[in-house]
């Protein structure tokens, strides 16, 4: 069976763009691949956190994971820092990527160009992290969206270049974008990307946000004036934007049908229907993630995921430092 491993760094509330574009691909893969879905928590501090508010997000992002429909059984869920040679792969990566490699990366580009200050080396140095993260279980396929795609990227051509200098370490890993909703966008300006440091703004809809909240959002979306249900995300971003939540919450319905179906009719309708989608996913992840918290099963959860990670991390971990001759074994 083929190997693919992911992760979420639950820097605030998990929301529909990450639902969309990762986790709800995450549920579907795990019964034709060995699936490895961790939560991202050394990467979730690379910017200031309140711990209280962090721990409450990394709770939640594992509740979610399950609520979402990802097995314990099928899946192996774990925390970053349980395992934690990905912190010291994650530093031998940093030794061998260069910093163009980084400077070229646009996540960090892009928080300086915003003139952010005090800006922080864990920031500039996460992909190198993310690498370690992905090479340290061989997998086959890392599914993410659009914006993770260069990170996996620079994982292939750091992994290539220590195989060609120190011997067969690593697998290459592919990255697996979906089709549909790989960018979902804000909702209120549907030209940047749905993003958890949207705090609450309204483009941005939470898997745990009220209904009612979830669907004034959507009814509010930015569209346009041109009146017509066209995917056209250069001249119809916002209706684009919709067409697409559409489509990946209804089994990825093609975007033609769902022309067809709105033909004629005008925003608002067409909003409604988008509004039902949002809000019965939403209701069904609501209900199992109030299961899941009243469960008492997470701690488990983790420790078995944990079990299961350590043994395949360590064994890739010893093989690096080995071929680097940095270990004396006695
Ligand atoms: P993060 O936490 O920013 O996002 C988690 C996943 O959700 C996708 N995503 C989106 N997809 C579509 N539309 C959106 N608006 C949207 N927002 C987020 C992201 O592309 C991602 O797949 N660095 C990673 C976490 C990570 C990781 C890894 C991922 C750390 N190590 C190893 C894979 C493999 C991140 O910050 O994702």
């Amino acid at each position: 069976m083929k190997r693919m491993l992911s992760g979420i760094k639950p820097t605030g509330q998990l929301h529909l763009g990450s639902y969309i574009g990762a986790l709800h691909h995450f549920v579907e893969y795990q019964d034709q691949y060995e699936m490895f879905a961790f939560i991202a928590n050394l990467h979730c501090i690379t910017v200031p956190q309140e711990p209280e508010q962090l721990k409450k997000n990394l709770y939640d992002c594992v509740a979610l994971y399950l609520a979402c429909g990802l097995d314990p059984n099928r899946a192996t869920i774990f925390l970053q820092t349980d395992v934690k040679e990905h912190a010291q792969l994650g530093y031998i990566m940093c030794c061998n990527t260069y910093m163009g490699e980084l400077n070229r990366m646009t996540q960090f580009k892009d928080k300086q160009a915003k003139g952010e200050k005090n800006l922080s080396g864990g920031l500039y140095t996460y992909p190198a992290l993310m690498a370690a993260d992905i090479l340290l279980y061989d997998p086959d396929y890392v599914p993410v969206g659009e914006d993770q795609k260069q990170h996996v990227e620079l994982t292939r051509d750091v992994a290539a270049r220590m195989n060609n200098r120190y011997g067969e370490l690593f697998k290459l890993p592919e990255p697996l974008i979906g089709k549909v909703g790989a960018r979902i966008m804000s909702l209120s300006d549907p030209t940047r990307k749905m993003s958890k440091s949207d705090g609450i703004n309204k483009g941005c809809i939470y898997l745990l946000d009220d209904l009612d909240a979830a669907r004034k959002k959507v009814m509010s979306a930015k569209t346009d004036s041109l009146n017509q249900i066209r995917f056209d995300p250069e001249n119809q971003p916002g209706v684009s934007n919709l067409i697409q939540i559409y489509s990946s919450l209804n089994n990825d319905r093609p975007y033609s049908a769902i022309e067809e179906e709105f033909a004629g009719k005008g925003y608002g309708d067409f909003k409604s229907a988008v509004a039902d989608s949002v809000c019965t996913t939403l209701e069904g992840i609501q209900k199992k993630y109030r299961e899941v918290t009243t469960s008492g099963m997470i701690e488990d959860v983790l420790q078995a995921g944990a079990a299961k990670a350590r043994p395949i991390a360590a064994a890739k971990l010893d093989l690096v430092q080995r071929a680097l001759g940095m270990e004396i074994h006695f």
